[in-house]
């Protein structure tokens, strides 16, 4: 075998969005050696992406707040299909991971007696989500960045993991390649954390940037570990569709959190046409008690706008299927109406959502203060992932953990905005502790020098061929193949004719053939990724055939409601020993009483 340059560590995170940088500061604090694998720049994470907030039950804006209360609300939006574990943990400890974000000097926007301010999203009770204008993740970002790097960790940059390392079942380290000179390099550790985010890049429309192949999902799969809940993606109901260069990009739930609304071609807001039962008697039926809402009116309900993302986005893609939609095929989204309520409404909209008013003037030369804003659905977030224990969040695989977006459970069948921020906070932290305690009673496994060799011919291999398939062409086929047949609504026959063209297609990725050298050759980057889009796109597609009911992000028009039968069951996915992807409905753990009797009493 070459000589791989080989480094060793303690414990090995993959992943440096919000989990990743959180779970290393976790694993240095404890006192192990930890190395921090990022595929793109130190920073460069989709947790920039939440933008409008980190959901936590502070109670700053609204004292009725506490853990019970978001507990229940994660819980009913994510349709009880949720490891309430994880949601309870998740509950109770956002409210510390802010603070402590807070005393690492993350800057906040203020009350006016100099407490962070909270702002509403959808489906949270009460105003739960911290913020800094619209630019919360990025502040996330560099405060976790900023702790991080005086730890003493190892980080590498623009390296990509090809595969987890294995001893025996346990996970020893990982073998990937850095993507500048194309140099192949081994990684040792005691224990690996994945936290690589989601699979956005399935899809063709999407807020997810180049980074997000499924990488951690794959590399978990490939290892032995199962995953749950891949079925349910979540599609943010507001992305800019217009100019077609920036389509997907995400526009904040903040713009609605802040009184902003949807409407239609003929100005009227649809989404007090279809508000569903359970949610009626806590939803505003007329504009005033919305905007008195947003404005923080206690005894007001929400508007329409602010129910669920999974229903919003339904709703949205209704109106545009009777065709009175905008003229770029999205709906209007309006903040600058505010200026019949607001005397400085424009100085206001530019404080609380400067983003998205330089998103919008420089990307589509639209003042929102002046102009509504055309959006769409965008693929934003996966609620599926590896499956992990809710305590520890090691998988089934020892010494393989797993947090943030890749990771699966708190959030069931749809997520509440602002729970990734604060996901991201508690089970990084808790990954980095967890991990690094194994770490401790655990040494450096053996290294499998043949599976190294065999991983890195495969990597080589599309340098060898020849006018064959293009990994771009490929990759593009598959983003239309999902976004057309397993997008928002589902049916059976579309998502069997979906499982025929990615079986078509990872054929196909067995011929990718690329050409040039090994270095920084985004060709054979893409040639590489397209396995782990190809391994998640089926993923996706088997979970979503096998739930057959309509639960939050999954709508099926064959099976328009919700079925019993599905009330208490993940879908599962795990490799079996003959290679095949194969799927099964797991039953949830049974809810103890007093977590039952939370739910009862936040209806
Ligand atoms: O709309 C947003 O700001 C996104 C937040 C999130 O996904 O949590």
């Amino acid at each position: 075998m070459p000589e791989y340059e080989t480094f060793e560590h303690d414990v090995l995170v993959i992943g440096a969005g919000g989990a990743g940088l959180r779970a290393a500061i976790e694993a240095s604090a404890a006192g192990v050696r930890v190395g921090l694998v990022c595929k793109s720049l130190l920073g460069k994470a989709h947790t920039v992406m939440a933008e409008g907030g980190i959901a936590a039950a502070l109670a700053n804006v609204d004292e009725r707040d506490n853990w019970k209360v978001h507990f229940a609300d994660t819980m009913r939006g994510g349709q009880y299909v949720n490891q309430w574990r994880m949601a309870e943990l998740h509950a109770k400890e956002a409210p510390d991971r802010v603070r402590e974000l807070e005393a690492w000097g993350a800057v906040f926007d203020r009350t006016k007696d100099g407490r962070i301010l909270q702002r509403h999203f959808g489906g949270h009770k009460y105003p739960r989500l911290a913020h800094v204008g619209d630019r919360t993740g990025l502040e996330m970002i560099r405060t976790l960045q900023d702790h991080g790097v005086h730890q003493g960790i190892d980080v590498y940059m623009e390296h990509t993991v090809l595969s987890l390392l294995k001893d025996g079942d346990r996970v020893v380290g990982a073998f990937g390649y850095e993507r500048e000179r194309g140099r192949f390099k081994i990684f040792r550790a005691k224990a690996v954390v994945l936290a690589t985010g989601g699979i956005g890049r399935a899809y063709k429309i999407t807020s997810n940037s180049w980074e997000y192949t499924g990488d951690g999902h794959t590399l978990a799969y490939n290892a032995g570990a199962d995953l749950i809940d891949m079925e349910f993606i979540q599609f943010h109901p507001t992305g800019m569709v217009w100019p077609p260069s920036v389509m997907g990009i995400l526009v904040t739930e903040g713009v609605r959190g802040e009184g902003g609304i949807l409407t239609n071609k003929e100005g009227r807001r649809f989404m007090f046409d279809a508000i569903p039962g359970n949610y009626r008697a806590q939803t505003a039926d007329n504009e005033e008690e919305g905007w008195r809402y947003c404005q923080g009116a206690k005894d007001a309900r929400r508007p329409p706008e602010l129910l669920t993302r999974d229903h919003v986005s339904r709703c949205i893609v209704h109106e545009i299927k009777e065709g009175r939609g905008s003229p770029h095929g999205g709906v209007f989204l309006d903040i600058s109406w505010i200026k019949q309520k607001l005397p400085n409404a424009a100085e206001h909209i530019k404080r609380k959502l400067p983003s998205m008013y330089h998103q919008f003037k420089q990307l589509a030369d639209i003042d929102i203060t002046e102009q509504p804003m055309e959006v769409g659905p965008t693929t934003h977030y996966i609620m599926g992932g590896v499956h992990v224990d809710p305590d520890t969040q090691m998988s089934r695989v020892p010494g393989l953990f797993a947090a943030g977006e890749c990771a699966a459970g708190i959030n069931g069948a749809n997520r509440l905005g602002g729970n990734s921020l604060s996901d991201l906070l508690v089970f990084g932290k808790r990954a980095g502790e967890f991990a690094a305690k194994f770490a401790k009673e655990n040494s450096l496994g053996k290294i499998d020098d043949g599976r190294i060799e065999s991983v890195a011919r495969e990597a080589l291999a599309p340098f060898e061929r020849r006018d064959d398939e293009n990994p771009y062409q490929m990759q593009k086929d598959l983003q239309d193949t999902m976004q057309d047949l397993v997008g928002i609504v589902r049916n059976e026959s579309e998502m069997r004719e979906a499982l025929e063209k990615i079986d078509d297609l990872k054929k196909r990725a067995e011929r990718a053939a690329v050409t040039g050298n090994r270095e920084y050759n985004p060709g054979w980057h893409t040639a590489l990724d397209l396995k782990n889009l190809l391994t998640v796109s089926g993923a996706i597609t088997l979970a979503a055939l096998e739930r057959k009911e309509s639960r939050g992000a999954q709508f099926r028009d064959d099976y328009p409601d919700k079925n019993e039968q599905f009330a208490k069951v993940n879908t599962m996915i795990a490799k079996a020993t003959d290679g095949s992807m194969q799927v099964r409905l797991e039953p949830l753990p049974e809810m103890p009483d007093h977590l039952k009797r939370v739910i009862e009493e936040n209806r």
